[in-house]
């Protein structure tokens, strides 16, 4: 399967994907994990990134297009794959329908984390991350066994520098006025799925087996 999750911040995408990923064997691409790991092992990518990323701003399509051509060329990507994050603006779905259709692939689904704006701010500064694996928590919905640790690694657990209210906002502005018209775009396409994104995780995820079965 060839998916895309489209979502405001903080809507349950990447809470979610791991769980798709492992049902169907998918990869999962990510642009804003490849961005943050651009930024911590300071690349010229991630330079050129770092500053708009904290603004809550969205990075030039060209950069992130660019980001997921060669993801998608990965042999693991081959037989499906989650986006996740991608694509945020109708410049990159055009381009990313041009790069299916050259593989003579299309996108099957494309899932819409549907949430009232209201709800975001306390996911978002409530949550930490296992920056190295990806592994997300937040302080009250689903809290890690120790504050502050990884259950997993044992290793401590951080916050995005982007995940403030104040950032929240150009972040959710920047979803309205950019990546809503992505919906639109693929709606026409008769592809998209609402998913009732405010529900708790586990019930998020049955809706989103209905919809994959
Ligand atoms: P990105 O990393 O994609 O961030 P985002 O879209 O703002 O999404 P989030 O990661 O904040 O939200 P999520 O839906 O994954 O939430 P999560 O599941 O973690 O992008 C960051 C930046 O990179 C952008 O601002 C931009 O600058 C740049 N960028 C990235 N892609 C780009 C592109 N294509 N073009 C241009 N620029 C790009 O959940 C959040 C919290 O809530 C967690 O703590 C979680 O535990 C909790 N939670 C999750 N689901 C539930 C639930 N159902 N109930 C209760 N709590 C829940
Ligand atoms: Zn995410």
């Amino acid at each position: 399967k060839r998916l895309i999750l489209i979502g405001p911040p903080g809507s349950g995408k990447g809470t979610q994907s791991p769980i798709i990923k492992d049902e169907y064997c998918l990869c999962h691409l990510a642009t804003g994990d490849m961005l943050r790991a651009a930024v911590a092992a300071k690349t010229p990518l991630g330079i050129i990134a770092k500053e708009t990323m904290e603004k809550g701003e969205l990075v030039s399509d060209d950069l992130v297009v660019g980001i997921i051509d060669d993801a998608m060329k990965k042999p693991s990507c081959q037989k499906g794959f989650i986006l996740d994050g991608f694509p945020r603006t109708v410049a990159q779905a055009e381009k990313l329908d041009e790069m299916l259709q050259k593989q003579g692939t299309k996108i099957d689904k494309v899932l819409d984390f549907a949430i009232d704006d209201s709800i975001l701010e306390e996911r978002i500064t409530g949550r930490w991350i296992h920056a190295s694996s990806g592994r997300t928590y937040h302080t009250k919905f689903a809290p890690p066994k120790v504050p502050g640790i990884d259950d997993v690694t044992g290793e401590p657990l951080m916050q995005r520098k982007d995940d403030t209210a104040a950032v929240l906002k150009s972040r959710l502005e920047a979803f309205h006025r950019q990546t809503e018209p992505v919906i639109d775009y693929y709606n026409k396409k008769g592809v998209v799925a609402k998913l009732p994104a405010e529900k708790p995780p586990k019930e998020v995820t049955i809706e989103v087996q209905k919809v994959l079965s």
